[in-house]
């Protein structure tokens, strides 16, 4: 199931519920409905919901990336994430019960990354040197989020959800970099160095993939974030009362 599919439910079901189901906060199957829920909302949620100020992050525009290191600089500015809205739900674990909840959030998807790009340096022993467009493709990227969800009141006394101090891990199968204007155009240099570079993809990924992953993760706990303080806990769930 794409998150495309099923973000449309949960918008759905949340501001025009009248012919959705609510999930009930005293039934039984609660986790299933709003695991459900959640799934069905996911899409719509990566493209972005702007009447609650829920910005879009598909893409994820990314801070300035500087490496230096190895013997290696690479800078990666104007840098955007694309391909959150076609990922895959993989893991999705979610209790409302309590004041402090476990929430466990996985995907997984290919990803591209665009960006300007400076690199000079060495990957393993071959000189590489350049600036230009780059673009950077990611197959398969799992990302797993575990977070606490606990409960905040807002000014009028109503208890919403919050995610805080998230971890996460992350899984590459495989990239490939494309590299425009490696050594001022130089074609077969650049051929050259751009297949080696390929095939030893994953030093590069090393130093480039966490900074990436850190702030796709920050994006995507904000704009949950920011979804939950504009709904209520009793406006999701029926028969949910504040304490
Ligand atoms: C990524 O692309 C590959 C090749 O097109 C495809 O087999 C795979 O299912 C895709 N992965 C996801 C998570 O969509």
């Amino acid at each position: 199931m794409t998150w495309q599919f099923v973000t449309q439910g949960l918008y759905l079901f949340l501001f025009s519920a009248s012919f959705i189901k609510k999930c009930h906060f005293n039934d039984k199957e609660l986790e299933s409905c709003i695991r459900k829920q959640i799934e069905n909302s996911l899409s719509r949620f990566t493209k972005g919901i702007p009447e609650l100020g829920v910005p879009s992050i598909d893409p994820v525009q990314l801070d300035d990336i500087n490496i230096d290191g190895n013997g290696l600089k690479l800078k990666f500015a104007e840098a955007a994430m694309h391909g959150l809205s076609n990922s895959k739900l993989t893991d999705l674990k979610v209790d409302i019960g309590s004041d402090e909840e476990d929430f466990n959030l996985g995907f997984k998807g290919n990803m591209s990354l665009t960006a300007k790009y400076n690199i000079d340096g060495k990957i393993l022993i071959l000189p590489i040197k350049g600036d230009g467009d780059a673009v950077v493709k990611a197959n398969n990227v799992e990302v797993n989020i575990q977070s606490k969800l606990v409960h905040v009141k807002d000014s009028k006394g109503r208890s919403h959800l919050k995610l805080i101090t998230p971890n996460y891990k992350y899984d590459i199968q495989s990239t490939t970099f494309d590299l425009k204007n490696l050594f001022n155009g130089n074609k077969e240099l650049a051929e050259t160095t751009l297949s080696f570079a390929n095939e030893n993809w994953r030093q590069l990924m090393d130093d480039l993939a966490p900074p990436a992953i850190k702030q796709i993760v920050r994006t995507v706990i904000k704009a949950i974030n920011k979804f939950f303080s504009k709904i209520p806990i009793a406006q999701m769930l029926e028969g949910y009362k504040d304490s």
